[in-house]
């Protein structure tokens, strides 16, 4: 086995809330033990809705917030052992694109600058020869490389967004955190920066964790797309096995509110309406953390936390309905939901 890019393994993150009065700290459980693995030049796609700790993920594998526990490994490099001075050298190897390519730039420094920057924290390097990496990066993401000696404010959201990802892919890291990168971008230019971080990744061999909420940005990026649910990796596995035979109720869900061009096809859809509104991560359902809003919840479900079983075609799903209940052991969930909906 070769070693994997990214390791992460069960993950814990706490945000502290202060104390609530009483002397007792109040603490958010952001992300509960999530374990995955992204093999080099692959895409990892992170789904999940608003608030289920995906940017949280992100943001801990960059050291940018401290895990509470569990362990990350970048190319068997310990990221979660290392002080905080060595996380610097790690930054080389590892970076993040964030959603908002309007809040990520710097105002007040030109695009060279901004570009040179890791450069001169990372590299040892000549002025001139810095100039000619600037220019060839800006050339390889799209842009010309005279708006070096632009700001980010004479960029439109698309261009700034090119310019995030140059200054990400200049020291060539082997994982860049894509938290979001097309989110805050129109249909059309969401779809060339697809298409570039695809030529980009075919080129440069970086792998990428791909945060994002629209499933079909996921499905076109990734090969493997792990799904949140308040916290928790309720399912994962090879993209088109977890989107054709979910085998997750919640991932079931998150595919059915997905609209089908074909009217025809949507009017026959399978659609699953979940209850309410997720919980609060603070006060988080007893046993599986999905059961309020689980249109198949049994009694099970409030009592056992669903250990992740392997699943037919790859991949694992947390979820009671392998092996109690109707026991689909690991198969697709299709077939039992249709039969459900249908009267069952
Ligand atoms: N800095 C913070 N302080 C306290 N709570 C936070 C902070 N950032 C995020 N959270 C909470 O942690 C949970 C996960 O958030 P986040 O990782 O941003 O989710 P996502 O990226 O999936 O929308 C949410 O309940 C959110 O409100
Ligand atoms: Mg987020």
């Amino acid at each position: 086995m070769t070693e994997p890019c990214l390791k992460v393994s069960d993950l814990h993150v706490m945000y502290d809330l202060g104390s609530n009065g009483f002397g007792k700290r109040k603490r958010l459980h952001a992300v509960n033990g999530a374990s995955f693995e992204i093999a080099a030049g692959e895409t990892l796609g992170l789904v999940g809705e608003s608030g289920s700790g995906k940017s949280t993920i992100g943001l801990s594998i960059m050291r940018l917030i401290e895990p509470w526990s569990g362990k990350v490994t970048l190319g068997g490099t310990d990221v979660t052992g290392v002080g905080r001075k060595d996380v610097r050298t790690l930054r080389r190897r590892m970076q993040m694109v964030f959603q908002d390519p309007y809040s990520s730039l710097n105002p007040s420094m030109t695009v060279e600058q901004l570009l040179e920057e890791p450069l001169i924290i990372h590299r040892d390097l000549p002025k001139a020869e810095r100039s000619a990496m600037v220019g060839q990066m800006l050339e390889s993401v799209g842009l010309h490389a005279g708006y070096a000696v632009r700001y980010p404010h004479e960029f439109s959201g698309g261009q700034r967004q090119r310019i995030a990802i140059a200054r990400a892919m200049i020291l060539h890291p082997e994982l860049v955190v894509l938290d979001e990168p097309v989110s805050a971008l129109d249909v059309s230019t969401q779809s060339q920066i697809l298409n570039l971080l695809k030529a980009i990744q075919a080129g440069s061999g970086t792998a990428f964790l791909l945060v994002a909420h629209d499933l079909a940005v996921v499905r076109l990026m990734s090969p493997n797309v792990a799904v949140m649910y308040l916290g928790e990796i309720v399912e994962a596995g090879p993209s088109g096995r977890v989107y054709d035979a979910p085998a997750h109720p919640y991932t079931a869900a998150l595919i059915s509110a997905v609209p089908f061009p074909d009217p025809e096809r949507q009017r026959t859809a399978t659609r699953i309406i979940l209850k309410g509104d997720l919980p609060s991560p603070l006060n988080p359902p007893s046993g599986c953390r999905f059961r309020t809003r689980c249109p198949f919840a049994m009694e099970i479900c409030a009592k056992e936390t669903p250990p992740a079983v392997p699943v037919e075609g790859g991949g694992t799903a947390a979820c009671h309905l392998h092996a109690h209940g109707p026991k689909l052991a690991g198969r697709s969930l299709m077939p039992f939901i249709k039969e459900r909906l249908a009267g069952g």
